[in-house]
């Protein structure tokens, strides 16, 4: 099942009275550390993973474990400590490959994040295939990471930038999707799920049309993975961006999926150490994919934290996530829908467990800094989405975007410091 499917739909029937079993989140919250700490002398409740995600001890300890009993650079050494280190690095892409269910571990590129992903196919894929005259495709619904490398390639190569506007409840315009698709767009770039919305986009039937089209798709996964299951060979797109420090994982690691064919048509975008078969001042020649898109040292650790948090969240159960989350929106949808003076952007479905809100006549600054005094982690602002902001005719919003540690006690606590905060602010 991929997150195309009904993985993470909300329906419209009541919360059920419990949240399903056999998914112990008691259990899950005692993984990580940092929920046991108290903020302003109150108990933390983190509503933020939208913008980076809590790390497990699990992920932790793999990353101490290497660092205090193996570690060495990778592809580089010959003596025991290099070897188990590259070992565990080429592990954690082949546990990269498992995750998304790519055909080869060849098609994983470890980037410093989705943003570094996506530029590094605005950089050579684009160039090589997109000039005047041709298209790219994006949507209202992008993260600045999906807009920026477009705008500067259209400045560099002279192409057009095209944008799917999104209906009023949050969903991609389908209809003006199939009418700005046509044979001058060379790739259709689009986000998996909204940071802001939490809408999740029919990726494999986008894919499906471009491809139809000749043009080739490039999805950012980046608030996707983290909610449920994703198959790439299933969706059947190019490319593949996500991060991984929002998926329980390290900061300063992300991966591009890439369908080997085009990788290895591809020119190298960073030159350097580890990316070549030989060099001479008069010829380099670069070496296969993966290793020819990452140039110097790479992020060891971090892989192998990133492999770590895959390893904890398959051990909880994809399906499992995303139906815990699942009932979490359920429940915070309804609740959230009772705060006096409270507007939710994005009622769309298919929707991850990512509420964004506007609380009548209070700057979501304003409220989040008061949240904070209760305990409450949420992000206020643009969300690095300022296109979509306009279009939703705000300057920005409060979000609450929820884990999978996350709790029912977590949403009352969420809708008890909204009351207070109209009670105080408003
Ligand atoms: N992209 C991250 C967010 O949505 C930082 O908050």
């Amino acid at each position: 099942m991929t997150m195309d499917t009904a993985t993470l739909t909300p329906d419209t029937a009541p919360p059920p009275t419990a949240p399903p079993a056999p998914y112990d989140v008691e259990a899950v919250r005692r993984d990580f550390p940092i929920l046991g700490e108290t903020v302003h002398g109150k108990p933390v409740v983190y509503l933020d993973t939208g913008a980076s995600a809590q790390k497990p001890r699990q992920v932790l300890d793999a990353m101490e474990r290497l660092q205090t009993q193996a570690y060495a650079n990778v592809h580089r050494g010959t003596y025991l400590f290099s070897a188990e280190s590259t070992r565990l690095y080429e592990a954690a892409r082949e546990t990269v490959q498992a995750f998304i269910n790519a055909g080869s571990e060849r098609e994983v590129v470890f980037t410093a994040n989705a943003t570094d992903g996506i530029n590094l196919v605005a950089q050579t894929w684009a160039r090589a295939n997109i000039g005047a005259g041709d298209a790219v495709l994006i949507t209202e619904l992008e993260h600045h990471a999906n807009i920026v490398p477009w705008q500067m390639l259209r400045d560099a190569v002279g192409c057009e930038l095209r944008v799917v506007p999104v209906t009023e409840d949050g969903a991609l315009d389908m209809a003006a999707f199939d009418r700005l698709l046509d044979e001058t767009v060379k790739l259709v770039a689009v986000s998996h799920c909204s940071n802001v919305l939490g809408t999740i986009q029919p990726v494999a039937e986008i894919t499906r049309r471009a491809h139809a089209v000749g043009a080739r798709v490039l999805i950012d996964g980046s608030q996707a993975v983290v909610h449920g299951p994703v198959d790439v060979r299933d969706i059947d797109c190019d490319f593949y961006a996500f991060t991984g420090h929002k998926l329980y994982g390290p900061t300063g690691i992300g991966v591009l999926y890439g369908k080997l064919d085009l990788l290895e048509a591809m020119p190298p975008w960073k030159g350097g150490g580890d990316m070549i078969e030989s060099v001479s001042f008069d010829k380099t020649v670069y070496a296969a994919p993966p290793a020819r898109f990452e140039a110097g040292t790479p992020p060891i650790v971090e892989a192998i934290g990133l492999a770590a948090a895959i390893a904890y969240m398959r051990g909880l159960g994809m399906d499992a996530i995303a139906a815990h989350e699942g009932d979490l929106l359920r429940y915070a949808m309804q609740r959230l829908s009772s705060v006096e003076g409270l507007t939710i952007h994005g009622t769309a479905t298919p929707k991850a467990a990512v509420i964004s809100f506007s609380m009548a006549g209070i700057h979501p600054q304003d409220l989040s800094m008061l949240l904070d005094r209760s305990g409450l982690c949420l992000r206020a602002g643009h969300h690095c989405a300022q296109p979509l902001m306009e279009i939703l005719g705000v300057t920005g919003t409060t979000r609450a975007s929820f884990g999978l540690y996350n709790t029912r006690a977590d949403v009352d606590a969420l809708v008890s410091a909204l009351d207070r905060a109209r009670e105080i602010l408003a």
